[in-house]
């Protein structure tokens, strides 16, 4: 992993570069040497995330970053986050960085701590694997988090908490950026078994033949027009005195190319390598859940294959059957999504969890109505969507909750199966997820239509250029604070 972080009870003269967090209002340390007219006159408002690099002061060597945080009475975990990103951004050329940004916040030391290290470990990662020149790093590969009141073991358990969930997001974040070629379905499960072992997962995985002996319709569909076989992993894990059970089903086409119905040639089909980011997210959240002692039992399914055109491919207007019997007329194969989640949510159902979360590049209709900041969440019980939504809150990656609206279930109507596998042209994002509600029985129920935030075309805060890994803090953070939702 980029940068160790480690803790210090004092300020630490040792490193090339010094962190200063500067709220925007209320008094400013005398150790700066610079008044607010000052910082001013520099174009430094200390607006949260904003930087300012100042040359050492006399009797240094330490370059200072000022790092704004804003009103320092809305301080957040979120504010950190950004914050900690901005400075390791702005630090990249440093080998080495301390700062006390942690205790810049007031509230919850651990939550504080760990955003810190997410922000700082976030910002800084790259996918270079496939590059010679790696040159595009960052040079940050030690930072220390300078905290001088008496919560060091508070502290220290943020840090171990957060150097977990953003190892999660890098992993899951390199999964996604990789090639199509370089990660199909089967090397994916591969990976996948290892993470498992390495991680305390149970961890199986079903090939071709098993998927069509379980009946999974919609896998063996999808799969149909390629020369890659699919495969269904499954990951367990089953914590002592576990206080309920969950689901995740991940999204995991490993290509989207539309199939028959092939989706036009622009820019955006590139990303569709990026078609498997939901089932990148379930695996890498599921593999820190022992280090984060969750307590919650939780099931991963990894719907795994590509969505190609061949000789072989599904046509429009067959129909498939589904793990749970329903049939489906396919009217579009480009809407592949649905019919692989199908079958992991009938197979979640069987398993009699509390509740269940579907995580899928789904639509491109919930990126037209949210764009790429936020992912849209539709569900079957309000009780656990609010959970969604609270974790949602906390780990800043933004969800907008969208009606599930049954009168819209007309429009999936087929005159030769039990339904079609899209709706008209108006509210796709509603129809796919009414699509799914035919496959979740009366278990509780959210899906996460992350296709507008799985990526961006630049670095902003904690997120860089490429997969987001969106969703994968998110996930941690609803196993972890699970309650059995009101039905
Ligand atoms: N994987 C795509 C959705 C997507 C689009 C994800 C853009 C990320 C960025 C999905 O399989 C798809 O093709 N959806 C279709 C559904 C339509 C045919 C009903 C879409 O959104 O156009
Ligand atoms: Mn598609
Ligand atoms: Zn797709």
């Amino acid at each position: 992993m980029g940068i160790s972080v480690t803790l210090s009870r004092t300020a630490d003269s040792s490193t090339s570069a010094v962190g200063i967090p500067i709220a925007s209002d209320g008094p400013l340390s005398s150790d700066l040497g610079l008044s607010r007219k000052d910082l001013s006159a520099l174009g430094f408002e200390a607006k949260s995330g904003q930087t300012l690099i100042l040359p050492p002061t006399a009797g240094s060597k330490q370059v200072r970053i000022l790092v704004g945080i804003g009103d320092v009475k809305s301080v957040t975990p979120s504010t950190l986050r950004s914050a900690a990103a901005s400075l390791a951004r702005a630090a990249s050329g440093h080998a080495s960085l301390s700062t006390a940004l942690v205790s810049a916040g007031r509230g919850d030391k651990k939550a504080n701590a760990q955003a810190v290290v997410e922000g700082l470990l976030l910002a800084t990662h790259r996918y270079v694997d496939l590059k010679n020149d790696k040159s595009s790093k960052s040079k940050l590969s030690n930072a220390i988090l300078v905290a001088t009141d008496s919560a060091r073991a508070t502290i220290e358990a943020g840090v171990a908490r957060g150097r977990a969930t953003a190892e999660a997001v890098c992993r899951a974040r390199d999964f996604a950026n990789t090639p199509p070629g370089h990660l199909t379905a089967r090397m994916f499960a591969d990976q996948a078994v290892e993470i498992a072992k390495a991680s305390g997962l149970r961890v199986q995985v079903y090939n071709r033949d098993q998927l069509e002996a379980l009946g999974c319709g919609g896998m063996i569909g999808v799969n149909k027009g390629s020369v890659e076989p699919p495969r269904l992993v499954k990951l367990t894990y089953t914590p002592r005195n576990a206080k309920g059970k969950v689901v995740l089903v991940g999204k995991g086409v490993m290509y989207d190319s539309g199939g028959i119905s092939l989706k036009p040639s622009d820019p955006s089909h590139a990303s569709m390598k990026m078609d498997m980011s939901g089932a990148a997210a379930v695996l890498c959240a599921m593999a820190s859940l022992r280090a984060l002692k969750v307590r919650t039992s939780v099931v991963g399914y990894l719907m795994c294959t590509d969505n190609m055109p061949s000789g072989s491919a599904l046509r429009m207007g067959d129909v498939i059957t589904m793990r749970n019997g329903k049939t489906v007329e396919i009217h579009n194969t480009d809407a592949e999504g649905r019919l692989i989640l199908a079958d992991g949510l009938s197979l979640a159902v069987e398993s009699k969890p509390d509740a269940i979360v579907d995580i899928a590049t789904l639509t491109g209709a919930c990126m037209a109505a949210l764009g790429k900041k936020m992912a849209g969440v539709l569900g079957n019980n309000q009780s656990w969507v609010d959970q969604v939504k609270s974790s949602s809150d906390r780990t800043d990656e933004l969800v907008w909750q969208l009606p599930l609206h049954k009168d819209y279930r007309k429009l999936l109507d087929s005159n030769v199966a039990d339904m079609r596998n899209i709706g008209g042209p108006l509210a796709g994002t509603i129809t796919a997820a009414l699509f799914l509600n035919e496959f979740v029985a009366d278990v509780p129920w959210a899906h996460l239509d992350i296709a507008g935030p799985m990526d961006t075309d630049g670095d902003d805060g904690w997120l860089n250029r490429g997969a987001t890994a969106f969703g994968t803090r998110l996930l941690i953070d609803v196993v972890e604070n699970f309650r059995k939702p009101r039905k």
